[in-house]
């Protein structure tokens, strides 16, 4: 096959363009950069191209990666890709959950079924593979947590020095030890995530590490084989709304990059609306919905969601264009809605992170007023694993009083058949 024609990086503000491998992540007017692949690729569109990225077998096509299936529209000339493989994760049909967000139809895409148990791998995939191909002497980001756990693993395997920004206190104890584990250089800042963010943009442009944050382009065109895959999955027929938590506004702005390439490619015919959902104490973004987007605002963040306390989101202006040219929604929900959720995930097996329960905290709301019919097919995507913060699944079970309605409490005994004859014989909880 002959070489893909290289891609360039635009200014989403300018439009002044760059060969896709300079390193500089901002334009000089202050934008941010996009990703811009020769499409439709090598010609294929429509049922050609479906058919191209349905077939296992073919040339450059043997990967098992969910991120790699997809290259001619993630990054078509990457050769000597690091990958653990990710993605290829599971599409959920949990029929309490449904019930729960009064959905007819609502498919759950668990990404916490990721190497490193979030969607973060399938970015950090594409941007360590750009890193190394650029020669980075060392990557960066500032992360509430799973993309410093992302980051940490996928620089391992590539072997480049990996530093981290967090905010101190306020990472999830499963992301913690992750990050100590895969041996990234771990800071940990006085101040919230926002800080972290500011201090590592620094860096990257004072002291030459590569920041691998979600303002860098290449994290974004893996972000978006989420929405390629889940699409595949559903053998390209598009659900009406696709709900994703929202924090700092990567997923979301690559979520409608994603969705304009597939319609434009012919992948799809219609644009599914994509529903943004932030948590009450965390939510800039949804209080520029509210206005029109009139105007940009930030909010001093604070929510038991800790993967989502963001108060300056830095792709606000992608994340606009996303909810605007997909006809989407911004809305929130408060913390009690968020782990009330959660306990419903949980409990169905499937599990999952605090943040990633915004997703169905928010599908039954939307559902609730009306916004989502009933009758609409819902995909709300799970962003991280259930063990990624136990000391939440703790609290609510075991120690919050008086205990939340779905608690489940454990029950200490003695070691004496009698207890045990006990407890069985007693009420089941509701
Ligand atoms: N869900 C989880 C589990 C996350 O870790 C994040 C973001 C989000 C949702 C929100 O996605 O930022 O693209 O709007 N986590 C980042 C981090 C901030 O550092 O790990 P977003």
């Amino acid at each position: 096959m002959s070489q893909p024609p290289a891609s360039r990086q635009v200014c989403a503000d300018c439009g002044e363009s760059f060969p896709e491998t300079d390193p500089r992540l901002r334009c000089a007017c202050g934008g941010l950069l996009e990703l811009r692949h020769a499409l439709p690729p090598s010609g294929l569109r429509d049922a050609a191209l479906r058919a191209h990225f349905d077939s296992p077998i073919g040339p450059g096509r043997a990967t098992t990666s969910g991120v790699w299936r997809f290259r001619e529209m993630v990054l078509p000339t990457a050769v000597d890709v690091v990958t653990y493989p990710e993605g290829n994760t599971p599409l959920l049909r949990r029929p309490s959950v449904t019930a729960y967000t009064g959905a007819s139809e609502l498919l759950l895409k668990h990404e916490g079924h990721n190497p490193t148990g979030s969607f973060k791998d399938r970015g950090m995939t594409v941007g360590v593979t750009q890193a190394r191909r650029i020669q980075s002497t060392a990557v960066a980001c500032a992360s509430t947590g799973n993309t410093a756990a992302a980051l940490g693993a996928y620089a391992a395997l590539a072997g480049i020095p990996a530093l981290v920004f967090v905010p101190r206190g306020l990472v999830a104890l499963g992301k913690v030890a992750q990050i100590l584990a895969y041996g990234a250089r771990t800071l940990l800042v006085r101040g919230d995530f926002d800080a972290c963010l500011a201090l590592a943009r620094e860096a990257g442009e004072r002291l030459g590490v590569y920041l691998l944050n979600s303002i860098n382009p290449f994290r974004l065109e893996g972000q978006k084989t989420i929405v390629l895959e889940l699409l595949q999955q559903l053998d390209w027929d598009p659900p009406d709304w696709i709900v994703v938590p929202a924090g700092n506004l990567g997923n979301t702005a690559a979520f409608g990059k994603a969705l304009g390439e597939a319609r434009d490619c012919g992948l799809i015919t219609r644009l599914p609306r994509l529903a943004a959902v932030q948590a009450a104490g965390a939510a800039p973004f949804a209080r520029s919905f509210q206005e029109g987007f009139a105007r940009r605002h930030t909010v001093q963040p604070e929510t038991v969601a800790s993967a989502i306390r963001i108060g300056n989101p830095a792709s606000y202006e992608r994340a606009v264009r996303a909810i605007r040219d997909t006809n989407g929604v911004v809305t929130t929900v408060t913390d009690d809605e968020i782990l009330d959720a959660k306990a419903v995930v949980d409990a169905s097996g499937a599990g999952c992170e605090p943040a990633s329960a915004a997703s169905v905290s928010g599908t039954r709301r939307l559902i609730q007023e009306g916004v989502i019919r009933k009758r609409d097919r819902v995909v709300a995507i799970l962003t991280g694993h259930v063990l990624k913060d136990p000391g939440v699944v703790t609290q609510y079970h075991q120690e919050t009083e008086p205990p939340p309605r779905r608690a489940n409490r454990p029950i200490e005994i003695e070691p004496r058949l009698a207890e045990v004859e006990r407890v069985l014989s007693a009420e089941p909880p509701a």
